[in-house]
Parts: structure tokens; sequence; C-alpha cells
């Protein structure tokens, strides 16, 4: 069957590979390529064990691989022939020079404009699927414009929003599609053919489309607010544990108003994730450029109060076992970012377990998708952390646990089993309040959720 439109994605990543397996699935009349320069990734997107696990992909990557998604290492050769070209290469923070720790690194967003002028003898829609500061756009048709001035470009933003552990059904059945372009003919032209592929399975409304810069900037202004509702709730849950008063239940009372809203408001041992964090800085750092420092200063406090949730969920740990944690044994249950992961990516594990480890506390990690990435990102901590999956062999003889990750699996283990086998008195930090903390205290252990009274069977607590 020849196909009707050749879809190329550069960037095999978290945000690439997902959508590009649901637009190959949704559209059988395209062909859609992923390349990577990556070859272990593509291996892997060739394989029975995909580089990502992501509840359902791969159902859809099974039904749709070989016969109009493929995966690939020739970058260069795939450019050519591609109609489309999304454009998912990490933008991760610069880690030098101007900017250093707060802007975003687009060296690797550059590159591919440069590799696709290089490659390509006809016109071609370029959409950029990575976040990217706003004006990117503008760049990446200044690159390409003034090299090829026989034929046109035309440069849209597509910013993704699908979470992970839920990315499957985020892309099915998206809240908004956006898709930025400029106003020009062209520009409309090229934004309605994106429109075209999503209307394929998005209903034409949820199609959102905007001018090119309030796309970019959108996408970063998203996940700053998303991540603002955390460090909101957060910052209350550090006012409940003083106050006797129950987090769930503020966040309840607060959530029922429709103008405010109930998602997103679980107190936690804080956000973690590729996306938070970097594009807040990048939004800080923008701010700052133009010389909007006290809106810099606003956004700047939500990863602020991150950090202070984290320091805090030490500092209460080490405090209530009785200021030492040297020679201690304490069972971290999840080192994922969230549920349904095995992506590590500035999870406040990372975190906590550095600053454990500082306390001279004996370690032992437990996570039932994250272990090798937890070993990559601990590799300078590694003689110090055991790493046991099995969350049983994991507690045994341990003095104090930690949950760090919301995993179903740890709602339902048999806490008197794990109780029997912990040194006492024994004490259980829940980090992310998924544990009945009622039943566990009265199992014997001492409880320290998120925002919630201490339950301890200590006289002065
Ligand atoms: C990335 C960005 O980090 C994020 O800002 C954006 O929203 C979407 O793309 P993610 O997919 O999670 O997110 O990143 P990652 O999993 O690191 O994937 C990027 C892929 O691009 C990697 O597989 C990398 O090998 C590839 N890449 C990078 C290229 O193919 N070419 C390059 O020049 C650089
Ligand atoms: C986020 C955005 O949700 C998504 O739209 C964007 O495309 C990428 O960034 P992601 O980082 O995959 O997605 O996960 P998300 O579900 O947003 O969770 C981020 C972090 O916030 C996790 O560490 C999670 O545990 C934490 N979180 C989330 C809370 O602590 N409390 C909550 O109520 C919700």
């Amino acid at each position: 069957m020849a196909f009707k439109k050749n879809i190329l994605c550069i960037g095999a990543g978290y945000v690439g590979g997902p959508t590009m397996a649901m637009i190959a699935y949704k559209c059988p009349q395209h062909k859609i390529t992923v390349v990577d320069i990556n070859p272990e990734r593509i291996a892997q997107w060739n394989s029975d064990n995909l580089p990502i696990f992501e509840p359902g992909l791969d159902e859809i990557v099974r039904a749709v691989r070989g016969k109009n998604l493929f995966f690939s290492t020739e970058v260069e050769k795939s450019i050519n022939a591609a109609d489309i070209i999304f454009v998912s290469v990490n933008t991760p923070t610069k880690t030098f020079g101007v900017g250093a720790g707060m802007a975003a690194d687009l060296q690797y967003w550059e590159k591919t404009a440069r590799q696709i002028v290089k490659c390509s003898d006809s016109p071609k829609i370029i959409v950029e699927k990575s976040t990217l500061p706003v004006k990117t756009a503008l760049a990446m048709e200044r690159i390409l414009i003034s090299n090829k001035s026989d034929f046109h470009f035309d440069v849209l933003s597509n910013p993704e929003f699908l979470a992970e552990g839920t990315a499957i059904n985020d892309l099915e059945n998206p809240d908004r599609v956006l898709i930025g372009s400029r106003l020009t003919e062209s520009g409309l032209k090229a934004r309605n053919e994106l429109v075209d592929i999503y209307a394929n399975w998005v209903p034409e409304d949820q199609i959102i489309t905007s001018d090119i810069w309030s796309s970019e900037l959108s996408k970063l202004v998203a996940n700053a607010f998303l991540a603002q509702r955390i460090s909101s709730i957060n910052a209350i849950s550090a006012l409940c544990e003083q106050t006797d008063a129950d987090i769930t239940n503020v966040a309840r009372a607060v959530g029922v108003d429709s103008r405010i809203g109930n998602k997103f408001l679980n107190a936690s041992v804080g956000f973690g994730g590729s996306c938070f964090k970097k594009d807040i800085l990048n939004l800080v750092y923008i701010c700052r450029h133009y010389g909007l420092n006290e809106v810099a200063d606003y956004w700047e406090s939500v990863i602020k109060i991150n950090h202070y949730q984290k320091e805090r969920f030490v500092t209460n740990m080490l405090g209530a076992m009785f200021n030492s944690l040297a020679g201690k044994k304490i069972a971290l249950l999840g080192f994922a970012f969230k549920a349904d992961t095995g992506d590590t990516r500035e999870s406040p594990a990372i975190y906590i377990a550095e600053r454990l480890v500082e306390e001279r506390a004996e370690l032992i990690i437990s996570d039932p998708k994250a272990i090798d990435n937890a070993k990559t990102d601990l590799k300078h901590l590694n003689n110090k952390i055991k790493y046991i999956e099995d969350p049983y062999a994991a507690t045994d003889e341990c003095h104090a646990i930690a949950i760090m990750t919301e995993w179903d699996l740890y709602r339902t283990l048999d806490y008197q089993k794990i109780y029997n086998s912990m040194i006492k008195p024994c004490f259980i930090f829940d980090g992310r309040n998924v544990i009945e903390h009622k039943r566990l205290f009265e199992i014997g252990f001492n409880v320290y959720p998120i925002g919630k009274p201490a339950m301890t069977h200590f006289e002065h607590s």
C-alpha cells in the first residue's frame, strides 16, 4: 500500500516513542518513522523489551510496528523522504556557560535543525514536539531559511502534554492538542495539515490552534501551574503537621470548589520527573532575561518549596529516630518519580537517598520497575546501598521504611509480616500517604504520614 504521508520523528524518548506509536496506530494511511542517534534505544524499540515501561504501550507498538511504524538509526537518510518532521530530542537544563543551571540547553535542537536543512531537497513541515523556550521557533526558522532559499520550511509548535504512567490514555484521549503556527498563508496551511492528522481520533473542538509563541509558552506555563499546585499543597502539609490538621481533609474541602478543582492536590515528599523543574527554571530564566524579576521570583519559589519538602522529610525522619540515623537500616520503598513508570529522573528519592547516606544510614532500595535506573542515579554511592526488589526481603531487619513512590503494591503488602521481621521500635514514613496509617499504627508501627499528625507509641512525641 502506498502511504499518504511520510512522517518522521527525531528522538525516540519518552515523548517521541509513545506519541508516534499512537499516531501510527490511529493513522494507518501514514507511514511513521522514528529515528534516534542512540542505536541501543532503537534496538530496544525494535525488540520485545521496549526502552520505556508504559502501561498499554507494548500492545500498541506490537499492533503497528513493521506495518506503518518503523524505528531506525538512519537519521539523515530518513529526513529527505519525510513530509512532516517532529523533533523530540531532549532539551535538558544547561550545565555550562551563560544560564547554567537555569536555561534550556538547545544544542541538540540546533544540531537537528542543521541536519534537517542539510538533508532536505523538498519543502517540509517541522514540528517542535520538545518543550522549548518561547521564541525557539524563530531561531529554527532562521537556521532553516538562511541555508535554503529555493524552497520553504514551516515551523509549527505542538507541545506534548502526556504524563508518564498514563501516556497511552493521555495520547488517546487528550484534554487538548495544541498547535501553534505563523499566521501566514503558508503557516496556516501547515497547521491544517497537522490538525488533519490529529483529527483522525481527537474531536476537532479539542484541537486548539494559536500563534506559535503562545503555543510554546503554554507548555511551560501548564507545567509551572501543575507544579505550583503540588508546592502549594505541600507547603500546607507542613502547617498541618504542626497544627494537627489533616491535609487530606483540607485538600478535599478546598478541591470541591469547582473553581479550584480536586486534581493534583496530593501532598507528597515532593514532585519529580524530567519536566517540572526543568521547565520552571526555563520560565524563570526567560522572565529574568526580560527583567521581570518579581515574576521570576514567584515561579522560582515553587522549586524552593519542593526542595524544602524533600529536606523536611529527611529532618522529620532524623527527629523521629532519636536524632541519629548512623548505622540504622532504612528501606526505601519505591524509587521511581511516580507510580507506573520506571523513570527516576529528578525523583525525590534520589535526594532522600543521598541525604540518608550522608547521615550514615544503611540503605536498601526497592522498586518494581526502577532498580536499574536507581543504580545509575546513585552510582557514586553504590557501595553504600543495597538493591532488593522484593519488599519483604528489602525491609527484613530494618529499623525504618520510607515510602517514596505510590505504587499500588505498597497499599496491599502484609505489614504484619513486615513488622514481625523489623527491628523495634519500627518506623514508617509515608511520603505518599498510600498506606492505612491507623491499621499500621495498631500493628505496632510508629507512623509518620505527610501533612497529618504522626501516630506513635511513645509517651511524649
Ligand atoms: C524530551 C525533552 O526532554 C522534553 O523537553 C520534550 O518535551 C520532549 O522530548 P523525553 O522524550 O522524555 O523528552 O527525552 P528523552 O527520553 O531523553 O528522549 C530524547 C531522545 O532524543 C533520546 O533518545 C536521544 O538519544 C535522542 N536524541 C538526542 C537524538 O536522537 N538526537 C540528538 O541530537 C539528541
Ligand atoms: C508532567 C505533566 O503532568 C505533563 O502534562 C507534561 O507533559 C510532563 O510533565 P509527568 O512529569 O510525567 O507529567 O507526571 P505528573 O503526573 O505530572 O507528576 C509529576 C510529579 O508530581 C510526580 O513526582 C508526582 O508524583 C508528583 N505529584 C503529582 C504529586 O506529588 N502530587 C500530585 O497531586 C500530583
